[in-house]
């Protein structure tokens, strides 16, 4: 392996100096960088939203949140319900949940100002490490070790580590410690996000606009693209299941809230069955004259669904929702299913 420098001061200032000229603009950063706190609600709803989802896709949800609740105050008194429909399409609705408990715990038991030190944030309900280190960091200037998916790919380049994720995590971990000073704390944090969402990227890294090239082992390799290595992941299972889509004669849809615990939890859904192995018995909501629209595929965590979606116009004991509504308050996988079935209606 090729040897490079790690000049630790020369990295910093050269990543912050990128940071400054090439750092993105985004609605939880106060311009321009490194002056002006930014707003610990807006960086920790922030946060809590860019956990497994892109910035393009958390950014309409963001600005919506802001505009519906603009503190911390007004979205721990939201009713359950309007915030749980404005997380639909965001999914790990669980988050969601934990964004509520941490806004109530923050007006009730702090008076609506969130703590400024990385233990305070650890102690609120639904703050876990990572969102903790970033909040620290990022609202509150503190030198905290925020390592996201885009910080381990950062770090396992530019010191070629040859461990496999998962078990990498703690010396990926330890590595992006080491780059921690005081000056700066919460530049640097994003900095090393930015430049991992949008230089070193995880297929194609674009190490020509890299200011790390010359510390980066990976690079010295020549194959920078191998890093982060990864053991092998066994196939996830699937599950099959049915969603049955009842119109009334309005057109409305009948949905109903799932219970508060377990997948989707809280959320609005449509009648389905259990999800498990393809030969279930299918019992319908109501007994009538079910068709078949066709299947919607979504993928889970720990599984993928295939779900068969009925369709038939009738009544029930539903919570009865015109289709914008619903569209807008599903979450994606009942979604999917809602559109296949609208399609259908149209065309039978
Ligand atoms: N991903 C997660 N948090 C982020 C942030 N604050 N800036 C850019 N990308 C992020």
């Amino acid at each position: 392996m090729a040897s490079v420098p790690c000049d630790i001061p020369t990295i910093r200032a050269a990543l912050l100096g990128w940071y400054d000229a090439h750092g993105r603009t985004l609605p939880w950063r106060a311009a321009p960088r490194s002056e002006g706190a930014n707003d610990p609600y807006r960086v920790w709803l922030s946060e809590v939203m860019l956990q497994q989802t892109t910035v393009p896709h958390a950014t309409p949800y963001f600005r919506t949140f802001l505009d519906r609740w603009p503190t911390v105050e007004a979205l721990a008194a939201a009713p359950d319900a309007e915030v749980m429909a404005a997380w639909a399409g965001l999914g790990y609705y669980a988050r969601a949940r934990n964004l509520l408990a941490c806004a109530r715990a923050v007006s009730a038991d702090h008076g609506g100002i969130f703590p400024d030190t990385e233990a305070g944030l650890l102690a609120l309900p639904g703050v876990g490490a990572y969102t903790a280190a970033a909040v620290a960091a990022i609202a509150f200037d503190r030198p905290a070790n925020v390592v996201d998916g885009n910080v381990e790919r950062v770090m396992a380049r530019l010191f070629a580590v040859e461990t496999p994720l998962p078990a990498a995590k703690p010396e990926l971990k330890r590595l992006a410690g080491g780059l921690i000073a005081d000056h700066r704390p919460g530049d640097w944090a994003q900095a090393l996000m930015d430049l991992g969402a949008t230089v070193c990227r995880p297929r194609t890294p674009l190490c020509d606009l890299c200011p790390l090239t010359a510390h980066c082992a990976g690079l010295a390799g020549r194959r920078p693209e191998r890093y982060p290595l990864k053991t092998a992941k066994a196939d996830r299972p699937r599950r099959f299941g049915t969603a049955f889509v009842l119109f009334d004669d309005r057109g409305w849809v009948g949905l109903e809230q799932r219970p508060a615990k377990g997948l989707l939890g809280g959320m609005l859904g449509l009648p389905t069955t259990d999800w498990g192995s393809p030969d279930m018995a299918v019992v319908p909501p109501i007994a009538t004259d079910w068709q078949v629209a066709g299947t919607v595929t979504h993928v889970f965590t720990h599984f993928a669904l295939t779900l068969e979606v009925s369709i038939a116009t009738g009544e029930g004991n539903l919570l009865w929702t015109p289709v914008e509504d619903a569209r807008a308050g599903l979450p994606t996988v009942f979604r999917k299913a809602l559109d296949k079935a609208v399609a259908a209606s149209r065309a039978f």
